[in-house]
């Protein structure tokens, strides 16, 4: 399979991996062949970048890090949780714990770089899909750290439950597409305080789960918020929280800007580094999350152009990739580079058809 960007999908082309809408529910399946109306629907979705179907990398697997099932579960336990908000009940934790248990035995099953997060589904009303996606981010993280079990379930819980607050913000100022005035970007920051009331007062969260939601926007030099902690004084699961919550945020759509790609949020990451980031963790980061996702197009510095076949561990810079193109020319038969054994040949560009 190959990833393509919506904006290049072509009238015939066969999809490889469903797409969802904001609810979860499938909207086109595998195997649907795409007509243009299809194509209108897709990009009118917000969805950046779906799997097609290509004979040429017929052999690509692309590994999705946690089932469709242990997602939409963990979608079901954060509408529950809204629910609750919104009726002023207690929230129950059994459901999270029990999502944030999946979760992290998918994770435990899951080898190698993490190339996929994303399930090809348009933006939420609410921040469910930002919430998902960063406590896989963030779990895969914990595991490289070496956390044990109980403490992954802590930390999950925790990370899950991060923008907990921005519940408390009115949506027009959390979706407001013009420059937030001071007085309005104040009252988006203090989410993180109504979080840890939250989580504090309702329900039989850990303190420790309230303090994630408190200080996943606190940064390394004490250039975050709300209080400026500065290096270890942030508590460890909220530095690693702000960490996969700043990648997800890069590289996934908004309704008020565009996602970057994933080698470009990469670089971000990287190179802050000892600045907003803990230098070990930044370390762990770049061999856990792949910069280039298998099945997405590259363009090497002999000339030629093709797709990410297999991830190296340890190497996210330097996949195995299977060029089909001299120039735009096609090459009969493809050829396959291992990166990590061609020190000279490079990835100098990205391609999205
Ligand atoms: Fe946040």
């Amino acid at each position: 399979m190959r990833q393509v960007n919506v904006l290049y999908l072509n009238e015939g082309e066969t999809l490889a991996y469903p797409i969802l809408d904001a609810n979860g529910r499938i909207l086109l399946t595998t195997g649907v062949k795409l007509t243009n109306l299809y194509i209108q629907k897709i990009r009118s979705l917000g969805v950046d970048m779906v799997l097609v179907e290509d004979d040429r990398l017929a052999d690509v697997v692309i590994h999705m890090p946690v089932t469709p099932r242990t997602k939409e579960a963990a979608y079901q336990a954060l509408k529950s949780v809204r629910n609750c908000l919104e009726t002023n009940r207690s929230i129950s934790t059994k459901e999270l714990r029990e999502v944030i248990k999946r979760m992290i035995s998918d994770l435990l099953n899951f080898e190698g770089v993490l190339g996929y997060v994303s399930d090809f589904r348009g933006f939420d009303e609410f921040t469910f899909h930002h919430s998902v996606n960063t406590t896989i981010f963030a779990l895969i993280l914990g595991i490289a750290t070496g956390y044990s079990e109980s403490k992954l379930l802590e930390f999950g819980i925790g990370v899950l439950m991060h923008d907990i607050g921005k519940f408390k913000i009115p949506s027009v100022l959390l979706n407001k597409i013009d420059k937030l005035t001071e007085a309005e970007f104040e009252e988006i920051k203090r989410h993180a305080i109504y979080g840890y009331e939250i989580l504090r007062t309702i329900g039989d969260f850990g303190l420790i789960s309230a303090h994630v939601a408190l200080q996943h926007h606190e940064r390394w030099d004490g250039s975050g918020y709300p209080r400026g902690l500065k290096g270890t004084a942030i508590n460890e699961y909220a530095r690693i929280a702000g960490i996969a919550d700043v990648y997800e945020a890069l590289t996934s759509k908004k309704i008020y800007n565009d996602a970057i790609e994933p080698y470009q949020a990469h670089e971000y990451i990287t190179a802050h580094s000892g600045i907003l980031f803990e230098p070990k963790l930044i370390n762990i980061f770049s061999q856990r999350i792949s910069i280039y996702p298998a099945g997405s197009g590259v363009l090497l510095s002999n000339g030629q152009r093709g797709n990410v076949i297999k991830q190296n561990v340890g190497y996210p810079a330097r996949p195995y990739i299977r060029a089909l193109y001299q120039e735009d020319e096609p090459l009969h038969p493809p050829v396959e580079y291992n990166l990590v054994e061609l020190p000279s040949l490079l990835i100098i560009g990205t391609e999205n058809y």
